[in-house]
């Protein structure tokens, strides 16, 4: 009896070894963990439940069957534990084969995709890896194929996570652009769907690996990645803290975590925040932070579409999602960009039962023919939709500006927003002062006495929340220092809303 336990237990050290002390050297050596490592650092210690280590490739082809089998064969899956709650997870070993993924190699990323969307439990991804195993061909193919109808099918049911720990290329990418969220590692990890060389034969043009699909391209440009992280270690331990913010599943309730800070906090210097000058930029982020519990703000593409900023928080240990103009950039003008990172956000919230906390200061829509000819209006449309369609509570203050578009599109009361509040300094109207003047009053242009007289008269008239509190529109102004004191009071009363939008096999937003 006592061999057969140790035959197991050399089997099992095989298996983790993975392609091999050398290559696990190799790893080390360009700043990267293994994937057990990184899996052992994810989780809570001790709780990591591996599957499928035997598993091994059916290859024959060029030689593969007189070649190494190397247990595991390329990805480590299994589940455990992120703070006494079930995830699920499969890391790529890029020692094996580069990562690369075989038929066996699907087989196993699709037992785990399948157990997290039948027992509802997150599913996180961790890649590192050379895109499809060449020599398996249309084998590795179809295995792609298996994972991404998974994906797609586990979309808004269970929340899905990517974390690009190396390369990511050819196939792997296409799994992480279906899930939730996208984190990556500075300096060691890239995402393209063909690398340099490819796109030297194709385009003729010379490109590194950084430049084409490195993190700062992510987080910036292309805004395919939501975050990026300095090491591998602060990438796992900050998705343990996303973890924390998420619910299990669309149908689990949000996670309820205790909360040291009083959800009655004053903050008197809120009512100082916004400058005298209503044309002067104040940082929105220092309203978020003063708001939610402990200062604990989880930012989504911070570095991306700067002049809206979106991410989670906590209001009485319950998670939000917070969206909020951005006055310090772009004067928080809604363009493209922006609509198109709020939309997905707001949609994300929406899925997942996650109240949506809006702080509004929006001078409109960003004008001019780069805009326009980007495709504004429809970019525009996704986050109108949104909002429009989300049924989750809708909690809106307005702390400035809300012109225009702008202010219907931002959880407006008219998208059914549950509580609309507004603070004293705020303006809500088609246009600002000088630019509806100049329209209404096109006669009395030259006359600077005259315009002088109706911007005053406009400014009094117009910009003010009372316009729209006598409508209903606002449900109260309220002061700021007692900002997060009404915006968790409403949460609460909100906590049991039921609203449902007329049945459909889904919506047509407008991609
Ligand atoms: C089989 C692979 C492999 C692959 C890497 N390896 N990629 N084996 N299939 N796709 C193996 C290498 O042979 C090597 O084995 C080990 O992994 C490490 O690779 P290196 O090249 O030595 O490492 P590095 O220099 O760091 O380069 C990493 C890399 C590069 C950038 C990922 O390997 C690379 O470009 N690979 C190919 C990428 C690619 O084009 N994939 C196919 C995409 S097409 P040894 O034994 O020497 O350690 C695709 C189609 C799917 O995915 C489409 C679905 C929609």
């Amino acid at each position: 009896m006592k061999h057969i336990l140790e035959a197991l237990e050399d089997r099992r050290a095989a298996a983790r070894l993975g392609g091999g002390q050398v290559r696990v050297d190799a790893q080390h050596k360009r700043g990267k963990l293994s994937a057990r490592e990184r899996i052992e650092l994810l989780l809570d210690h001790g709780s990591f439940e591996e599957f499928d280590m035997f598993v091994q490739h059916r290859c024959t082809d060029f030689g593969m069957d007189q070649g190494e089998k190397i247990p595991g064969d390329g990805v480590v899956t299994g589940w455990g534990t992120v703070n006494g709650r079930t995830v699920y997870v499969f890391a790529k070993d890029f020692t094996v084969f580069g990562g690369s993924l075989s038929e066996t190699h699907a087989q196993k990323i699709t037992k785990i995709q399948d157990m997290a969307l039948r027992n509802r439990a997150p599913i996180i991804g961790i890649f590192d890896a050379g895109g499809a195993r060449i020599q398996e061909g249309v084998a590795a193919l179809g295995g792609y194929g298996e994972v991404f109808q998974r994906n797609v099918l586990a979309s808004g049911v269970i929340p899905q996570i990517s974390l690009i720990m190396g390369p990511c290329a050819g196939g792997d990418v296409y799994s992480p652009a279906m899930t939730d969220f996208i984190f990556m590692v500075r300096d060691t990890s890239y995402m393209f769907v063909t690398g340099p060389d490819v796109v030297k034969t194709v385009t003729n043009e010379t490109v590194t690996a950084e430049e084409l699909g490195g993190a700062s391209v992510h987080t910036t440009r292309s805004s395919i990645a939501d975050r990026a992280y300095e090491n591998d270690v602060e990438a796992l331990l900050q998705m343990r803290r996303l973890i924390d913010f998420l619910p299990a599943s669309n149908r689990d309730e949000i996670p309820e975590w205790p909360s040291f800070d009083e959800s009655d906090r004053e903050d008197m210097s809120l009512d100082t925040l916004i400058p005298d000058n209503t044309n002067k930029p104040y940082d929105i982020k220092e309203l978020i932070v003063k708001v939610v519990d402990e200062r604990d703000f989880f930012e989504i593409q911070e570095a991306h579409a700067r002049n809206i900023v979106v991410g989670f928080g906590r209001v009485e240990g319950r998670t939000i999602g917070i969206v909020a103009n951005q006055p310090m950039v772009l004067a928080g003008v809604l363009d493209s960009d922006a609509s198109r990172k709020a939309a997905r956000f707001v949609r994300f919230c929406d899925a997942f039962g996650i109240p949506v906390v809006t702080f509004v200061d929006v001078p409109g829509f960003l004008p001019g023919t780069a805009q326009e000819y980007g495709g504004l209006i429809k970019h525009g449309a996704k986050l109108l939709f949104a909002y429009a369609e989300a049924t989750v509570p809708k909690v809106t203050v307005i702390t400035r500006k809300a012109f225009g578009g702008a202010y219907d599109v931002m959880a407006s009361k008219h998208l059914r927003g549950d509580v609309n509040y507004a603070w004293p300094t705020a303006q809500i109207a088609v246009m600002g002062a000088k630019g509806a003047v100049e329209i209404i009053f096109r006669a009395d242009i030259g006359d600077k006495d005259k315009i002088a007289e109706r911007t005053k008269e406009y400014e009094e008239r117009f910009l003010s929340p009372f316009v729209a509190a006598e409508r209903g529109y606002i449900d109260d102004v309220i002061m700021p220092h007692s900002t997060r004191r009404r915006i968790s009071r409403a949460l609460g009363m909100l906590r049991h809303k039921e609203l449902e939008n007329p049945w459909k096999k889904h919506d047509n937003i407008p991609l």
